[in-house]
């Protein structure tokens, strides 16, 4: 008919818009803590990424220009500038689609994420206060824990800044998606890249639900029992690297990973595409205003997010346990304003 014919040629020429757009090449993005390990590994994933065209280096630690150096000494990929020392912050986030910050103080042995706020805030305040007066337009992702009460505190900075825009805020949670994914094919003898686990709730032990109900593609179950042991097994990952790190550090290389898995989908956001990523991002769905889950994310930032998943029993009792703990987390964040300001 008509319309199928309309519908199909309206489809097919957003399809093109997408793929000329995606040829073009323009994604500018700025990784701030890049001298910190993650920040290394972050942006030599990055550095193979044809698809930016400028990838901006930033970080207290001087190291970053060696870093910058050593980066530009690859052959193709982004161009990369390193940016050091506070006034240069500005130049470092001026004009990038995607402001990723990955610098955090690792947490010590025996502590618990939500442990870090008062340490990891800092640096979040000033880059919150940069992005506001240079760039409200960009897309603001955080991997600094706690990521639960992280994500919170910049948007209500930025509200204050009046430059809050809520559905480009992200806390990025792929590292717990991968985990799922690596765990359950592992357990299922299959390719992790082949299956998916959606991830929902926050990022803490108390607080991360993987939902192996919700397994795709669907054909693939596994038992309830076995769904127990995996769920236990992801919620405590980023505990037991630390305790076999001895303290030292918290997981380095997943999170570079994950984070460019992140920025991948992004990226093709950007282009005109609609994505889902799993982040930690403004939801109203669970009475925690920020929940974490698949959200669906487009040009101008999220369109939509995760919301009535068919759970098992277990999973919902985690659910309701993880509910007010979130809650908890939020209103931490938010406080924790009036503490810096
Ligand atoms: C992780 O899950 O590995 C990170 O959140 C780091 C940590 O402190 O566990």
């Amino acid at each position: 008919s008509i319309t199928s014919f309309l519908r199909s040629t309206i489809l097919f020429n957003t399809k093109l818009k997408y793929l000329k757009n995606y040829q073009k090449k323009y994604i500018h993005i700025a990784l701030i803590g890049a001298a910190s390990k993650t920040g290394k590994n972050t942006a030599l994933l990055l550095k193979q990424n044809n698809h930016i065209s400028k990838l901006h280096l930033y970080d207290d630690n001087t190291s970053v220009l060696g870093l910058g150096l050593e980066l530009s000494h690859i052959p193709g990929g982004p161009i990369v500038t390193a940016f050091c020392e506070d006034q240069s912050l500005p130049d470092a986030i001026r004009n990038a689609h995607l402001v990723l910050m990955v610098s955090r103080i690792p947490r010590k042995l025996g502590n618990t994420r939500e442990q870090m706020l008062a340490t990891n805030a800092l640096p979040v305040q000033r880059l919150c206060k940069a992005v506001s007066n240079i760039n409200p337009e960009a897309f603001l992702a955080f991997t600094t824990n706690p990521i639960n009460s992280i994500v919170p505190f910049a948007s209500a900075l930025l509200f204050k800044y009046n430059a809050c825009s809520p559905c480009k805020i992200f806390g990025i949670t792929h590292i717990d998606t991968a985990r799922a994914r690596a765990l359950l094919a592992k357990t299922l003898n299959v390719n992790p890249r082949s299956i998916n686990v959606p991830v929902i709730g926050g990022h803490s032990d108390d607080t991360i639900i993987p939902l192996f109900s919700n397994i795709s593609p669907s054909h693939y179950r596994v038992k309830p029992c076995q769904a127990d042991t995996l769920t236990r097994l992801v919620k405590k990952c980023g505990t037991e690297v630390l305790n076999y790190k001895l303290g030292n550090d918290s997981a380095v290389l997943v999170l570079a990973w994950s984070i460019n898995e992140f920025v991948e989908k992004i990226i093709q956001a950007l282009y005109g595409g609609c994505v889902v990523v799993n982040c930690y991002a403004t939801n109203p769905h669970y009475g925690t205003r920020f929940f974490s889950g698949p959200t669906k994310v487009g040009s101008h930032g999220i369109i939509d997010t995760c919301i009535n998943f068919q759970m098992s029993y277990f999973e919902s009792k985690l659910l309701e346990r993880a509910v007010p703990i979130i809650h908890r987390d939020v209103a931490r964040g938010e406080e924790h304003v009036n503490v810096v300001e």
